[in-house]
């Protein structure tokens, strides 16, 4: 038997509210006035929420939608393949997308989700993710926008869940001992 989980903290509510703002600034200084903002459930509804009143602080209005994927992998890893299970229902033709995401790791949810965007006709579709798993790792697609470079260990909290526990916490830490 191994010892208890414990959390290790991470990114205080403190730090992900400030970084937030300053992302939202960059997001309002780089996207046309009008355009789709689209978060990728379960994980970023938080951030998405959060994001989108910063972005509205901002001066921003954009159309707010939610699209469900999952990933089928095994375990803590995200080796698996993406599937659709809840689309959008806003119109994407000939618009500018916003996808939101809590954690880009593999690469593969966000690249899912800007092939099934550009399928459905968008103009251009940026990303943002509230943590980057990925920078130290070559080949791996990035994001447009960025809240935290992330290590790379389980992370959970302000959203983001293990066994779909732990999403309340208003912090980010990583998940230990599990
Ligand atoms: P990717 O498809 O490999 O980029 O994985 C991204 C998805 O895996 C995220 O949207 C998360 O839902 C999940 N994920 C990856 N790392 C973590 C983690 O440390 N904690 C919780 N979920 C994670
Ligand atoms: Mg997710």
């Amino acid at each position: 038997m191994g010892d208890a989980a414990h959390l290790e903290p991470l990114f205080t509510s403190d730090a992900i509210e400030s970084r937030l703002d300053r992302l939202a600034y960059e997001i309002a200084g780089t996207m046309p006035k009008d355009f789709a903002a689209v978060a990728i459930l379960k994980g970023s509804f938080i951030f998405a929420a959060d994001l989108i009143r910063a972005l509205t602080a901002h001066g921003l209005n954009p159309d707010v939608d939610f699209m469900t994927l999952a990933s089928y992998g095994l375990g803590t890893s995200s080796s698996g393949t993406v599937s659709l299970l809840r689309d959008v229902e806003v119109e994407v033709a000939g618009r500018h997308v916003l996808l939101i995401d809590d954690i880009l790791d593999s690469g593969r949810t966000v690249a899912f989700a800007k092939a099934h965007m550009k399928a459905k006709g968008a103009a251009a579709v940026h990303t943002c993710v509230l943590l980057d798993k990925t920078s130290g790792r070559s080949g791996a697609s990035r994001a447009d926008f960025a809240g935290f470079a992330c290590p790379p260990a389980f992370v959970v909290g302000y959203g983001m869940d293990h066994a779909h526990k732990y999403r309340g916490l208003p912090f980010v830490a990583i998940l230990k001992g599990e």
